[in-house]
């Protein structure tokens, strides 16, 4: 009797595994987050609107993409996915503050602070910011107390002052000044860089049997496309117009921040971003095929529109 062979796996291509994903963190966040009617109200709505809203969910898909890598279970996946999108979103809220950026459209929408006053709006921040440390700790139903542990530290260091926060102070001291290249990668490595390198590693960790081979090439991946993410972002603000982008093209010249561009030009920073991808996947190969996602992932982080 010939034997029964199975179908093989067809691969999804990027798009397909991304549009997944993106509408599985949708869901997951949908559920997580307080309901607008339940008070307080408006702060509640604040804080939905601004998680809700649009955005690409690049750092949920890089959890779950690095759990695909590493077999592991999407529901596994969820808790952590929804927490680093939940630190990002706050962390745009403050990021758009008159105090900071100053800026009023986001994600093709009016900024939280235009629609609910700047008082709400850091509270939507603030409420925001342990919501996804206490969606962390729901991990504990899935995976060890350790890995638990480690995750919320993981998280905590991306998210304070040696992470996006610290990152953040250095660009608002940095207006108006020339960094060199150096000074220029410390901040962009923290304020971008740390919560996407988290995420990498956070979908590691989903994984109980991950090897400290495998973490650290997942972690040297996530190192790297979280430079190349801010490297497009200000090749974006000078590229892209403000209808793609959903936030005001030229917020950067405007404030005068350093960015790649303004230090390197165009040209050089697209050609970094492109080493920054060759770098980041460099370190794949003992994955085989069970990386490729990961591989057009960082592709697509340096040749996105928006
Ligand atoms: C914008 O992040 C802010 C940066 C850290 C560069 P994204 O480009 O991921 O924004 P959304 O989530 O898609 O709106
Ligand atoms: C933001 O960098 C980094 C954050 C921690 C939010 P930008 O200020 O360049 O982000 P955009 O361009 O406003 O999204
Ligand atoms: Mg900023
Ligand atoms: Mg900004
Ligand atoms: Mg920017």
């Amino acid at each position: 009797m010939p034997l029964k062979t199975e179908a093989p796996e067809k691969a999804m291509s990027l798009k397909e595994s991304m549009s997944g994903w993106q509408q599985r963190v949708n869901t997951a966040l949908e559920n997580r987050l307080p309901k607008g009617k339940i008070q307080p109200a408006t702060l509640h709505q604040a804080m939905r609107s601004s998680v809700l809203l649009g955005g690409k969910r690049i750092r949920p898909v890089l959890v779950y993409a690095i759990g695909q890598c590493l077999n592991a279970d999407e529901n596994i996946l969820d808790n952590p996915a929804c927490a680093v999108e939940i630190i990002h979103a706050y962390s745009l809220i403050h990021d758009d503050l008159p105090a900071m950026d100053d800026d009023d459209l986001r994600r093709g929408q009016p900024t939280c602070h235009i629609r609910y006053g700047e008082a709400m709006a850091i509270l939507a921040g603030d409420a925001l910011q342990p919501l996804a440390f206490q969606i962390l700790t729901r991990s504990k139903k899935y995976l060890p107390a350790e890995n638990v542990l480690q995750m919320i530290e993981i998280l905590a260091a991306a998210s304070g002052s040696h992470g996006m926060a610290g990152g953040q102070a250095i660009d608002l001291e940095s207006v108006g000044k020339k960094l060199n290249i150096a000074e220029l990668e410390n901040m962009h490595i923290h304020k971008t860089g740390a919560l996407i390198r988290a995420s990498a590693q956070l979908g590691a960790l989903c994984q109980p049997t991950v090897t400290t081979e495998q973490f650290e090439a997942l972690d040297h991946y996530g190192k790297c496309v979280g430079l190349a993410f801010q490297v497009q972002d200000d090749i974006l603000d000078i590229e892209a117009p403000t209808e793609t982008l959903g936030k005001p093209q030229g917020a950067d010249a405007a404030l005068n921040k350093p960015t790649y561009p303004a230090i390197l030009g165009l040209q050089e920073s697209k050609e970094l971003a492109l080493q920054l991808h060759e770098d980041a996947i460099a370190h794949l190969a003992i994955f085989g095929d069970k990386a490729q996602v990961l591989r057009e992932l960082s592709a697509y982080i340096i040749g996105r529109e928006y």
